[in-house]
């Protein structure tokens, strides 16, 4: 059984999707989850394309252990550098380089010939070989490159020292049969291929992205590069819980495996969504909230008799459970802390001093406190930064033909401001009433609210994506008044704002 390497880039392409950006604390959270799942390489980000990212990668290298930690770098010098001061710490570090080698991005974006390209890969790769022992290059735009010449570069790279060649379609063009092919040749035509892992990167435009991943492994790839729920610049990139779940799935055809610990790809999965705030369609395969739910009476009637009749992977085996309620208002902290536990959170005391006060109070609005409550609780808090803007108060009219209005009261350092202002809803009135107190002018990107569990008294979770002058930032709030999360979620973004701008 071949064991095929995963390298997640959650953290650097699947942030490219639009309004995904995570800060170096999301980032950290994610990567540790990430070393929990089991992926060989995490790719944190890249390194000279912002200050965030590259304190983000070198807080990586610094406290996640396991997996090896890989920056991106352009194939120029000051990214390798950067790559490398970001990564130095990391026990096991990869630097990730890269050019262009299809003749549309030679001719139009790059101007240079195959000759110069060739030339640039290579001393790239060796510089980041001056750096560190394990070198991946990738060949942008693989797919839409001739072969010959892909095959030329493929080989100097790896005589240069680079033990990994990715094989990108990075404009998602390709399709199953033609990328098997384009792989085989690669593993047949290039002399030192042995001296070298071939890794695949395939982006989603005409949904096959998993499927070319796949074919690239019947065809000798050795690594494939993934993200959680599929996130990553346009239609995303190769999704991780698919892959892997199609190679343990069907083990009897791939002849292949990986060593990720299928159990964690649902927490994975959930911990990226709330993060990023991107949510998986309800069909997503794997972890989309209806990939087990059966409809069909009569497979329903199959499911009783035996399991494997209509199911072909069971829900545990992606850490999927039956939601069962855990806790209530009785509920003491012992029993709270073992549960935090057992969903994989570890707080200091402090940070459990203040989650379980949350929960308390939550308990006495709501009879039931579910597992994702309990997680909402806790990426609130997470999500939290030190407050210049903080909800005192919140009074709401509202009703059927009447006119919305909020009065906010805010503590704006140590002055108590409030407020009142009409709006087209409360939400709106709301705004309007914290934008006036906190005299701040931002646009708002998003605004998203969905109900964490089910039932009329549920935890409803808001997010909100803010721009101000370039930057975005977004916020998080949770309640069981979808009024209150949603002024939460704003001034927790205005916060974040305010810290920015000092
Ligand atoms: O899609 C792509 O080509 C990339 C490269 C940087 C590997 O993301
Ligand atoms: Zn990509």
């Amino acid at each position: 059984m071949r064991i095929i390497k995963i390298f997640d880039t959650t953290l650097r392409d699947g942030e490219q999707s639009p309004g995904a950006s995570m800060n170096v604390q999301e980032k950290l959270m994610v990567a540790k989850q990430l070393a929990k799942l089991g992926v060989d390489i995490i790719e944190g980000g890249f390194a000279f394309s912002s200050p965030g990212d590259f304190e983000a990668i070198k807080t990586i290298s610094n406290e996640v252990e396991g997996p090896i930690i890989c920056s991106l770098a352009r194939a120029k010098e000051e990214d390798i550098k950067s790559a490398w001061e970001a990564l130095k710490d990391a026990p096991k570090k990869r630097i990730h380089t890269f050019h262009s080698t299809s003749d549309i991005h030679l001719k139009y974006q790059f101007r240079v010939s195959r000759e110069e390209a060739l030339k640039r890969s290579v001393e790239m790769v060796t510089l980041a070989r001056s750096f560190v022992d394990d070198v991946e290059f990738s060949p942008m735009d693989a797919t839409r490159t001739d072969i010959h010449y892909l095959c030329e570069v493929v080989e100097a790279v790896i005589e240069a020292g680079a033990s990994t060649v990715n094989i990108p379609d990075t404009v998602g063009y390709s399709i199953p049969v033609e990328f098997g092919v384009m792989i085989k040749t690669i593993h047949d035509k290039v002399k030192n291929i042995d001296k070298a892992v071939i890794s695949v990167h395939c982006h989603n435009d005409l949904g096959l992205a998993t499927a070319n991943s796949l074919s690239a492994v019947l065809n000798g790839a050795g690594q494939i590069e993934c993200t959680i729920n599929g996130i990553g610049e346009r239609a995303g990139n190769c999704s991780m819980e698919e892959v892997v779940m199609a190679l343990r799935t069907r083990r009897d055809i791939f002849h292949a495996d990986t060593k990720i610990n299928t159990e964690e790809i649902m927490r994975s999965s959930k911990l990226v969504t709330k993060i990023t705030g991107i949510s998986v369609q309800p069909n997503k395969a794997i972890v989309g909230a209806n990939a087990f739910a059966h409809e069909s009476g009569i497979h329903q009637d199959g499911l009783l008799k035996e399991k494997s009749t209509y199911e072909i992977i069971r829900p545990e085996s992606i850490g999927l459970y039956a939601t069962k309620f855990v806790l209530g208002k009785h509920s003491g902290r012992h029993a709270f802390k073992t549960r935090l536990k057992e969903l994989g959170y570890i707080l200091t005391d402090e940070e459990l001093n203040k989650a379980f006060e949350r929960f308390k109070k939550l308990a006495d609005q709501k009879k039931d406190i579910f597992d994702e409550d309990i997680e909402a609780l806790i990426s609130e808090e997470v999500a939290k930064v030190p407050e210049v803007y903080k909800l005192v108060d919140l009074y709401i009219v509202s009703g059927f033909n009447q006119k919305p209005t909020a009065t906010v009261k805010l503590k704006v350092g140590e002055e108590i401001i409030d407020r009142l202002e009409h709006g087209d809803g409360p939400v709106d009135a709301t705004y309007k009433a914290i934008a006036a107190i906190t005299q701040t002018k931002s646009n708002l990107l998003k605004f998203d609210v969905k109900s964490i569990t089910g039932g009329t008294d549920a935890l409803g979770e808001v997010t909100v994506s803010l721009e101000e002058e370039g930057r975005t930032v977004r916020g998080k709030g949770a309640d069981t008044d979808i009024i209150v999360a949603s002024a939460k979620a704003y001034i927790n973004a205005l916060n974040k704002l305010a810290i920015r701008r000092r």
